[in-house]
């Protein structure tokens, strides 16, 4: 059963409310009835009580009805109001009604009372169930408000005009303008940069005429100057009929997510450009050992013929220029063998600097700064001397008016933080070497490439564009980083990570004595290809020593075996078929834990990205060789030095 009706009943007549409350039960109403008849006691159960229906008389000798009436639709606007009255006619009636009662029955026809309660009630009702789901709906719609509104997205509504109507907090975060600074404003001319706006308006004309897709990436602004990179998603606002009232552009700053991408890329980019590069250059590099070197025998054979002599010469020039380059690009390519000892950064920088300030000239002011706390480095020497000249010579080159190189050592430990955002590092402590000049910078699409293998800017003749290369792949091939800072006109800074080991440097052995030229020994050479092993043969022939060769590693350990007691030395190619240079030598000093050997490699090809270090103090000859530094090295060795 449902509760009792809540009935306020402003009546004077103690038999009419009787009548009134009788009727009511007759028409199977339960009620609660709450008897007023005065202005005060009106208004007082008005605001004590909630009630379902008001039922009032229309005139009462110490109120009047159309004065509760009015109070109880500015009160209780909700609550159905009915006349009760004894005041027959139709003006009293139509001012009721038109003062908003719900109804008006006479007392005389009390009978009606009942159908204009239930009506009441009905309509009373319903009013409310509508009401509760508006209020459900504004809820809701309310929290979705709330929610785009604090959403991580910048949200901008812009009305046809362009003028800013509503602004996010997020907005306020990505493009630096509170929401009231960016109230009204032309939203053409609050982001985009002032360099693009002329040809930006266009864009926004398509939006505005819905010819556009709803996502685009762009170039915006913030309020301190700054470019930042934007992905818009967008979608038309529509009034009633169907027009356009404004576009809801909701942004979100990738600049972040932008910049790491590219780094990846460049990172890949490089790695794909090394493989070829050094694909490349370990065949040239091959084909080069043969060229140098028979050039070098034939030499010996034409003393007599001076023309002859002065052709060989050019061909062993252009061979050496080729060589050189192609050991660019082994470097490159991280192929090089590398030499690695303790070493202090602070050393090589001081002993190069020494010979470079000489050839700097008077116009470039250098300018070093070693801090005590550089830590040693596990590094080849050569390579690093190499980093330093290739560094040195390009400042020079940015600086041809003059200005200033400065170098400088250091220790860094770099943090979680700082890895975020150069994800390409890993955290731990460093060596820094920094090479900066104030010359003539470099713009971003420069600062992409400078790295990659023959990107030059210097123009035919004047630069091969491997400098930078070399470079890279030396810090690579050291597990190191290298982060390059530059704008035109502002010069660049180079900086050098390599990573930080807990030893002393060693101490550096003095310069190497002369090597006798030739000897008698029995030698074992290992190597796969035709050339160069002919080549080292006859070479070693010629200059008195007994040679055995192999042609891969099985070979080579069966030679040993034959002639292990009249073998002195054994001269291996790092990487044969069969049998890699390394294992030959495992397998041949267990049989002989005192046989000298010397690799022979320019590269490892085994695997590009694995470096193959030699164990300290085990003698190698990069090639390409030439005839006297394959001898010098021979004797070098057999000799014990
Ligand atoms: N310190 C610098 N200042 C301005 N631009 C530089 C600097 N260092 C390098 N660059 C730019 O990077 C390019 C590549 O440098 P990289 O050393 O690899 O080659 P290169 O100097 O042109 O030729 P190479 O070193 O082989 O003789 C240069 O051509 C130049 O545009
Ligand atoms: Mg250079």
């Amino acid at each position: 059963m449902d509760n009792p009706l809540r009935i306020l009943h402003l009546e004077d007549d103690p038999l009419d409310r009787d009548l009134v409350a009788e009727s009511l039960t007759e028409g199977g109403f339960s009620c609660k009835m709450r008897h007023v008849d005065t202005r005060e006691s009106f208004l007082k159960a008005i605001e004590e009580e909630e009630f379902d229906i008001i039922l009032a008389d229309y005139s009462l000798p110490a109120f009047d009805g159309l004065a509760a009436l009015e109070i109880a639709r500015k009160k209780r606007p909700e609550v159905p109001f009915i006349f009760v009255s004894g005041t027959t006619g139709e003006d009293p009636a139509i001012e009721a009604l038109t003062s908003g009662a719900t109804d008006y029955v006479l007392k005389q026809k009390l009978s009606r009372l009942v159908s204009a309660l239930r009506r009441a009630v009905m309509e009373s009702k319903n009013r409310k169930d509508v009401a509760a789901r508006e209020t459900a709906l504004n809820n809701v719609l309310h929290r979705l408000q709330l929610q785009v509104r604090f959403m991580p997205l910048a949200c901008v509504v812009w009305n046809p005009d362009y003028s800013i109507r509503e602004w996010n907090p997020a907005a306020g975060t990505i493009f630096g303008w509170s929401e009231a600074e960016a109230f009204g404003k032309d939203i053409r001319k609050l982001i985009v940069p002032p360099e693009e706006r002329e040809s930006r308006s266009i864009l926004f004309d398509q939006i505005l005429g819905e010819d556009i897709d709803g996502r685009t990436v762009s170039v915006n602004c913030t309020k301190s100057g700054k470019n930042i990179t934007c992905e818009w998603f967008r979608t038309h606002l529509k009034d009633e009929s169907g027009n356009l009232a404004g576009v809801l552009s909701m942004a979100n700053d990738i600049t972040e997510r932008i910049r790491l991408e590219n780094q990846l890329q460049t990172a890949q980019r490089m790695e794909s450009v090394g493989t070829l590069a050094g694909g490349i250059a370990h065949d040239f590099n091959n084909a080069l050992t043969g060229i140098i070197g028979y050039a070098e025998l034939l030499r010996m054979r034409l003393a007599g013929d001076p023309k002859a002599l002065a052709d060989l010469d050019e061909i062993s020039r252009a061979a050496e220029r080729a060589a050189t380059l192609t050991r660019q690009l082994l470097t490159f390519a991280r192929r090089q063998v590398l030499e690695p000892v303790n070493l202090d950064l602070r050393n090589v920088v001081n002993d190069l600097m020494r010979f470079f300030v000489k050839v700097a000239g008077e116009q470039i002011e250098v300018k070093t700064s070693l801090a005590a706390d550089t830590p040693t480095i596990r590094a080849d020497r050569g390579q690093i001397e190499q980093i330093l000249m290739n560094l040195i010579v390009n400042a020079r080159d940015a600086m041809a008016s003059g200005g200033q190189l400065s170098v400088e050592t250091g220790g860094v430990i770099l943090e979680d933080d700082y890895i975020r955002e150069h994800q390409y590092m890993k955290n731990g402590r460093y060596a820094l070497l920094v090479v900066s000049d104030t010359g003539i910078g470099m713009d971003e699409a420069t600062r992409g490439r400078v790295f990659e293998p023959f990107f030059t800017t210097k123009g035919p003749h004047k630069g091969t564009g491997l400098g930078l290369s070399v470079v890279f792949g030396i810090v690579k091939q050291h597990d190191g980083f290298i982060n390059l800072y530059s704008e035109p006109g502002k010069g660049s800074s180079f900086r050098i990570y390599f990573p930080a080991i807990e030893a002393a440097p060693d101490v550096r052995i003095g310069a190497r004595p002369e090597p006798a030229p030739g000897g008698s020994e029995t030698i074992l050479l290992a190597e796969d290809e035709e050339p160069i092993r002919m080549l080292a043969e006859r070479i070693l022939k010629e200059i008195g020593y007994t040679v055995l060769t192999a042609r891969n590693g099985e070979e080579a350990i069966e030679v040993f075996r034959r002639h292990q007691e009249a073998i002195s030395l054994a001269v291996l190619d790092v990487v044969m078929p069969r049998m890699s240079g390394k294992a030959v030598f495992e397998t041949i000093r267990k049989i002989n834990p005192l046989l000298k050997v010397i690799f022979m490699s320019g590269y490892t090809a085994d695997a590009i990205h694995q470096s193959f270090v030699l164990p300290t103090g085990v003698p190698y000859l990069s090639k390409p060789f030439g005839p006297v530094s394959l001898a010098r090295k021979v004797r070098e060795v057999l000799d014990g030095k």
